[in-house]
């Protein structure tokens, strides 16, 4: 089929390297002139205005989640891996979303905030003497994998091999990445998941896996497949995005010197800045949905059948919402940033993560509050409209 009443150019591909480094001037045309914009590169319908991201996930029986949400650069057949919830519609999303938001209730997370603060404590007291660090390696990839190795209960001397595999996992760029490492590293976590819930189902415990394996909806077990693809999506979803969050914030902080000093000297106004690094430069920068029936938007018909790629990114600087949208302002109130999604699959993890970039940014700000990041040094997450690093190298004059 062809999308005669669009350019057929290459303004923007989610592959591009250029385009990762950064996405925002690129959006910033689409929002000015393409608003509805196929993508050829990764075969796909492009939204980036607030108005129309916002308003997609919020008709989940138009946008389906069901066929897969991460783009897919063009002539590419990616294995894509199995995640029950987010790659699923209701009815069934809603039954398989009320089951597993007991994991996740204000209660439960309250209670995990003196574990995830002393996590980053003692994280952030490891390296602070030093004077330097590898942040992704040190903290940012660490603490949220602890903290969701401990919500699964998981044990501890399983979380290197465990952080391994889920890093090989995301680092899988579907264009650079031939290799099938992150394939390898799925079949390696699905095995060792496996044993897990076996071990689970014999002796159960108080821990989320527990719950998911004796629970029932409409009378009847979760799958093997089911189980495993949630162990699968928690890790992904659950540890890498906040990894990514919390390294783009302290870049962004270096930054924004001023800014940092405030929050130094100004705990309170922790939350909002935690929401405004979230619309700044948010670590899921689109995900996908498949079209169940045509749809025009600014005059432009999207037929049935094809993908949508929804860019949370470029509605987070849209200046239709966000006035002065490229400045970062942590007094800015950005409540309607759209850096956790809409709608049914709004980000179960929310409160989760504000809690643990809350924790990092108290206890660098506390212990080391004139960092500065070693861009050049710096390794770039390569996938897709994923956005974060793999390296963040970062130094400081210690203190005390
Ligand atoms: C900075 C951190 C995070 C970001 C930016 C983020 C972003 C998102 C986004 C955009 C969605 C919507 C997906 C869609 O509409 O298709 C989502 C869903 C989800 N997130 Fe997060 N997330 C983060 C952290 C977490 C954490 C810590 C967990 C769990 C421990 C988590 C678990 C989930 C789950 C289970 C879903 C699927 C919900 C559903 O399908 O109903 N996320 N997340």
């Amino acid at each position: 089929m062809t999308h005669a009443a669009v350019p057929e150019s290459n303004l923007y591909d989610p592959f591009d390297t250029g385009v990762q480094d950064d996405p925002y001037p690129v959006y910033e045309s689409l929002r000015a002139a393409h608003p509805v914009y196929w993508a050829p590169p990764s075969n796909t319908w492009v939204l980036s205005r607030h108005a129309d991201v916002e308003a997609a996930p919020l008709d989940p029986g138009t946008y389906s989640s069901a066929s897969g949400i991460f783009p897919t650069p063009a002539g590419m057949e990616m294995t894509e891996l199995f995640l029950p919830m987010i790659m699923t519609d209701p009815p069934r999303h809603s039954q398989l979303r009320a089951l597993v938001s007991r994991g996740f209730t204000a209660r439960r997370i309250a209670s995990v905030e003196p574990a995830v603060m002393a996590i980053a404590t003692e994280l952030v007291e490891g390296f602070v003497q030093a004077g330097a660090c590898d942040l992704v390696a040190e903290l940012a990839g660490p603490l949220p994998a602890m903290v969701i190795a401990d919500l699964l209960g998981i044990p501890r001397e399983d979380l290197a091999q465990f952080r391994q595999w889920s890093s090989l996992l995301v680092q899988a760029d579907p264009v650079r990445d031939q290799t099938g490492a992150g394939l390898a590293a799925a079949a390696s976590l699905y095995e060792y998941f496996s044993g897990f819930l076996a071990q689970r189902r014999k002796e159960p415990r108080n821990d989320l896996i527990s719950a998911l394996v004796g629970a029932e909806v409409d009378g009847q077990r979760l799958t093997e497949e089911e189980l495993l693809g949630f162990c699968l999506l928690l890790l992904v979803a659950g540890h890498e995005t906040t990894t990514n969050l919390l390294a783009n914030s302290m870049v962004i902080l270096a930054r924004h010197p001023a800014a940092r000093e405030r929050l130094a000297r100004h705990p309170e106004l922790h939350p909002g800045a935690v929401e405004e690094l979230l619309r700044f430069d948010s670590p899921v920068q689109g995900l996908s949905r498949t079209l169940t029936r045509d749809v025009t938007i600014h005059g432009i018909t999207m037929p049935a059948g094809d993908t949508v790629l929804l860019l949370f990114g470029s509605a987070n600087r849209d200046e239709r919402v966000f006035p002065a949208a490229d400045r970062f302002d942590i007094d800015r109130g950005p409540e309607r940033h759209l850096a956790f999604g809409r709608g049914i699959h709004f980000c179960l993890g929310a409160a989760l993560t504000r809690l643990e970039a809350r924790a990092a940014l108290e206890v660098l700000l506390r212990t080391c509050p004139d960092w500065e990041v070693d861009e050049d040094r710096s390794g770039r997450l390569r996938y897709g409209p994923i956005r974060g690093y793999l390296a963040l190298p970062m130094h400081w004059l210690p203190h005390r």
